[in-house]
Formats: C-alpha cells, sequence, structure tokens
C-alpha cells in the first residue's frame, strides 16, 4: 500500500512546465531515490509534495488523505517531514536550541501549548542529538558547525517531528566522501531504526545505488524510468540521459 502517492502532478511556471504529470507511489518502508540531471525538476516535486509550491494540476495523497495544496506546517504535522537542498537551520542559536525550537514548534503544532519549553523538551532534544551523533556539540553555534554536522543538525530538526515520511533534498551535497559515508550512515540507521519511508534526491551515484530500494529518473520534468536499481541502471532511456556517466554506483 502506498504510504504517498502524486498523481499527475504538473507545475507550470509562466509556460515552463517544470513537473509533468508526475505520478509516483511511494510503498511504505521503502527507500526510493529521485535521481536526474540539474534542473530536472528534483526539487520542484518536493515542493509541491510538502506544499512549498501549489501543483498546476494533479494531486497529492497521503496516508490516503488528499494533501494537495496544504500550506506546509500542517503537511508536516501530518507526518512528512523535509530536508532542503541548501542548509535550513538557526545560524546564530546552539545546537541544542535549534532542536528545542523544532520540538516546541511541533507541541504547539498539536497545541500542547503548557508544553512550552517544559523539562520533557530537554530530554527529547538530548535525545534527537544523541541519535544524529550531535551530543557532544549541543552547545556549539550551529552555524560554526562543519558543514556535514550542520546537515545532521538539520536531520535532527526534521525528526523532531516524528515524521513517518522523510524527504530529503541531496542530503550529502557539498559533502567530502567522508562526510557523505557518514550522512549516508546515518540515514540508513536512522529510517531502519524508526521504520522510516526515504524518498530522496541525490547526484551521488553510489550513495543512490547503494541504499535505494526504488529509483524514478525525472528528466525534463517527466518520470522516464522507474523501478529497481538494477532496471533504471540498464534503461536505454536513462542511460542516454546519463551520458559518459558511471551508473554503476562505485567511489565517489
Ligand atoms: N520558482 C520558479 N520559477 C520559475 N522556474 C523555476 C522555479 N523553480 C524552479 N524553476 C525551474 O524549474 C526547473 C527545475 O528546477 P528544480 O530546482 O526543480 O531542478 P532540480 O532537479 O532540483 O535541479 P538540481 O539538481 O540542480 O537541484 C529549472 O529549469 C528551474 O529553473
Ligand atoms: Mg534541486
Amino acid at each position: 500500500m502506498a504510504i504517498l502517492e502524486t498523481q499527475n502532478l504538473m507545475k507550470d511556471f509562466g509556460g515552463f512546465v517544470a513537473t509533468n504529470n508526475v505520478s509516483l507511489q511511494l510503498i511504505e518502508g521503502e527507500r526510493h531515490a529521485i535521481i536526474g540531471p540539474n534542473g530536472a525538476g528534483k526539487t520542484t516535486f518536493f515542493n509541491l509534495i510538502t506544499g512549498h509550491l501549489t501543483p498546476s494540476s494533479g494531486k497529492v495523497i497521503f496516508e490516503g488523505k488528499d494533501i494537495t495544496g496544504m500550506v506546509p506546517h500542517k503537511v508536516v504535522r501530518l507526518g512528512l517531514a523535509r530536508s532542503f537542498q541548501r542548509i535550513n537551520i538557526y545560524p546564530r542559536m546552539t545546537v541544542f536550541e535549534n532542536v528545542q525550537v523544532a520540538l516546541i514548534a511541533r507541541d504547539h503544532n498539536h497545541f500542547k501549548l503548557f508544553s512550552l519549553g517544559e523539562p520533557h523538551n530537554r530530554q527529547d532534544t538530548k535525545d534527537l542529538l544523541e541519535l544524529v551523533g550531535l551530543d557532544t556539540e549541543a552547545l556549539e553555534i550551529a552555524g560554526e558547525l562543519s558543514y556535514g554536522k550542520q546537515k545532521q543538525l538539520e536531520l535532527a530538526i526534521a525528526l523532531a517531528e516524528n515524521p513517518r515520511v522523510l524527504l530529503l533534498d541531496e542530503p550529502t551535497a557539498g559533502m567530502s566522501p567522508q562526510e557523505t559515508d557518514e550522512a549516508i550512515e546515518l540515514v540508513d540507521r536512522i529510517t531502519k531504526e524508526r521504520g522510516l519511508t526515504l524518498l530522496f534526491t541525490e547526484h551521488d551515484m553510489s550513495v543512490v545505488f547503494g541504499i535505494s530500494d526504488r529509483i524514478s529518473v525525472l528528466h525534463h520534468g517527466e518520470i522516464i524510468a522507474s523501478g529497481l536499481p538494477d532496471d533504471v541502471r540498464n534503461d536505454p532511456e536513462v542511460r542516454r540521459v546519463y551520458l559518459g556517466e558511471s551508473l554503476d554506483g562505485e567511489g565517489h
């Protein structure tokens, strides 16, 4: 059964069609990669799902509920969290405060107004920081962390909502090979531990083929292939789009 589904999703930016008739079903518990060249429409597709953009037509269904056009904070509240291609944290706050603010926002969303700033947030914050391996950096200024650690912090913030589906837009962009390995190990462990469904975009083919159960390929806003990694790798249309690039998932 699909936990998240798009039906004929379209986004037209004043005559330029960035998302063209995209129908995708995400199976509960799977890790699904969306790949495609720069400008293929990956981020736009995510924005349509999470309410950061309104589709021109088509539908987004989450757990059987039509969430098309729903505002982002409501989408998050339902259990669909995301990270962004560009770092999205409060750089001047501490690591601890960043996560705490996310937890307070969650409680506020759930109308637990009396719990604002209560000690339980502190424990939840500690737990989340430990989960992503940032417990020793709790009191550091977020903006001063290494890039890889800022991305870990973003993950903790996304997890603060206790999502069932996680959307990660290029979780390893700008990372060194070592940071990439660590980040993917972390995502791998957390999604397994929490039984999360993962939808992610990524340019690093070793990451894509390393952790995906299924892969869909976007090209000019359209899905040109979708299926098991080996099938996608051997698809002639996909090989044409990725002409000259390795789809073997070796090395970085
Ligand atoms: N707000 C907008 N208005 C007009 N065009 C846009 C807008 N947002 C994106 N586009 C265009 O839509 C296309 C898809 O962009 P998008 O950012 O979704 O691609 P992407 O696959 O995420 O690329 P990348 O791999 O570089 O992150 C691009 O041609 C982009 O210029
Ligand atoms: Mg993008």
